[in-house]
């Protein structure tokens, strides 16, 4: 291989061995002893100033230390010295605005993951905010309940710029959500799952050339390794992001004992999916109530992960059992309805695949070109993409993201799909060989945005194209 095929197995292993022959691998000299300190919580941001209908609030991406390791400072990328970003809580109706400052050396751009947002105001990856500058979002929350997220998206440094640290979760509520009764206030979690190669120094160690992938080591929730949480026994609602660069997560308890998935990444699904193992690949996000009521007093409760890749242990969080707590929280029978699209009045298919010989990633044959669209959908008219994964011989499996819209995942080569995927989607896996079917229908704002792969090694290698939505 030359190097820059090198370069491209490198970044191609997220794929590797998280296909379905997962791999266990042998417990990795981890810095940290499993299970040591207390997971935090992302800070809720406070708004700037308030206005009717609206909220105010101002970041400043900066270079910042803060501790991963127990005892270790780590400089990062941060979105106002916070690892992960501070959470942004929205209400359905109610604007909100980001102004965003940018201190580091490098450009960024501010994506609202999920979000239904005016083109000038999505992140789009030529339009970045130049080191030194600022520039305000506008988000409308003119969309359900769901928890977004925000990441940078400056074409070929997201990857980069998202391991770093540029990344935190959205959460936008509105009072259908808010009548169910689900668990909330200290009952209601984010889990913001990553990996991070760390050097025993505590060093955030970025190669992209690594053949395990660049944040292959050390499982990260919410911005430390493996972390413990004293529960109360009863119901807690997790609110679960992906955001790492190719990860996957299969997660299970590993007592073997159910969750109950209520949500995915466009919000609530129409009904509570009992399983035993909860699935977010890079950028999906899930919704999941876990009963620690079963548990005695004094028990402790292991989530693991069992895709792994990369010399992980399946170690991610231990739950504690410390106490009893009153419940009057549920999970209905009935959550949200999923609305119709209608009839779908166009075709296209989207073919994503590695090329060995040049070392790059390309959909339907072509690597990312800014001056070029891709496909042109007409405002409001359903429409189904065909998204097939044509990686067999090498078998890379890759995600599929769209901007602006929440689709249906229609079937997985010619079968419905899982329960947990019949909600709202914005982010889905297509696995070597398999053929998935979306509908989809742009609505409210014209205008161009971006779809790509969210293995962010893979879109930073402009694994991306362009839509223009026309009136
Ligand atoms: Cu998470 Cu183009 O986005
Ligand atoms: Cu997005
Ligand atoms: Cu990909």
């Amino acid at each position: 291989m030359n190097r820059r095929q090198v370069l491209a197995a490198g970044v191609l292993t997220a794929g590797f061995a998280s296909t379905p022959l997962l791999r266990a691998t042998s417990r990795a000299a981890a810095p940290a002893e499993p299970f040591s300190v207390r997971m935090p919580v992302p800070p809720v941001l406070r708004p700037a100033a308030r206005l009717p209908g609206c909220a105010i609030y101002h970041l400043t991406m900066r270079e910042a230390p803060v501790e991963i390791l127990p005892g270790r400072h780590t400089t990062v990328r941060t979105f106002d010295g916070s690892f992960p970003g501070p959470t942004i809580r929205a209400r359905r109706g109610e604007t909100v605005i980001v102004r965003q400052t940018n201190k580091l050396d490098v450009p960024a751009a501010v994506h609202l993951h999920g979000g239904h947002v005016e083109p000038q105001h999505d992140g789009h990856p030529m339009d970045v905010i130049a080191p030194g500058d600022s520039r305000t979002y506008v988000y409308p929350n003119r969309q359900r309940a769901a928890a977004l997220w925000y990441h940078d998206h400056a074409h070929h440094l997201e990857a980069e710029n998202v391991y770093r640290g540029l990344a935190g979760l959205y959460l936008l509520t509105d009072p259908e959500e808010e009548r169910l009764g689900l668990p909330r206030g200290e009952y209601e979690l984010p889990l913001l799952l990553r990996g991070a190669n760390l050097a025993e120094d505590g060093t955030l160690i970025y190669d992209a050339t690594d053949v395990q992938g660049p944040d292959h080591g050390t499982t990260l929730v919410n911005g430390r390794p493996t972390p413990y949480l004293p529960v109360a026994a009863r119901r807690y609602r997790f609110r679960i992001a992906n955001v790492s660069s190719g990860h996957a997560y299969v997660l299970k308890l590993r007592d073997g004992s159910e969750m109950i998935q209520i949500g995915t990444d466009g919000g609530l699904l129409p009904e509570p999916v009992r399983t035993g193992a909860v699935s977010v690949w890079s950028a999906e996000r899930a919704d999941v109530v876990i009963d620690f009521s079963r548990y005695p007093v004094g028990s402790r409760v292991y989530l693991d992960n069992t895709a792994l890749f990369g010399g992980e242990t399946r170690d991610v969080l231990r739950f504690d059992v410390v106490r009893e707590a009153r419940d009057d929280s549920r999970v209905p029978e009935r959550l949200v309805p999923l609305e119709d699209l209608g009839p779908a009045a166009t075709t296209r298919t989207f073919a994503l695949s590695f090329d060995l010989a040049t070392g790059r990633y390309l959909i339907n044959g072509a690597v990312f070109d800014p001056d070029r669209v891709d496909a042109r959908p007409r405002l409001g008219v359903p429409e189904i993409w065909e998204i097939t994964n044509s990686d067999t011989r090498i078998p890379i499996p890759h995600t599929f993201h769209t901007h602006l819209e929440q689709f249906r995942i229609l079937d997985r080569n010619g079968v419905a799909p899982p329960a947990a995927e019949r909600g709202r989607k914005d982010t889905l896996t297509v696995h070597p060989g398999e053929t998935v079917r979306i509908k989809v229908r742009f609505s409210t704002y014209t205008g161009r945005y971006v779809f790509h792969c969210h293995m962010l090694e893979h879109s930073a290698h402009a694994m991306m194209g362009q839509l223009q939505i026309e009136p």
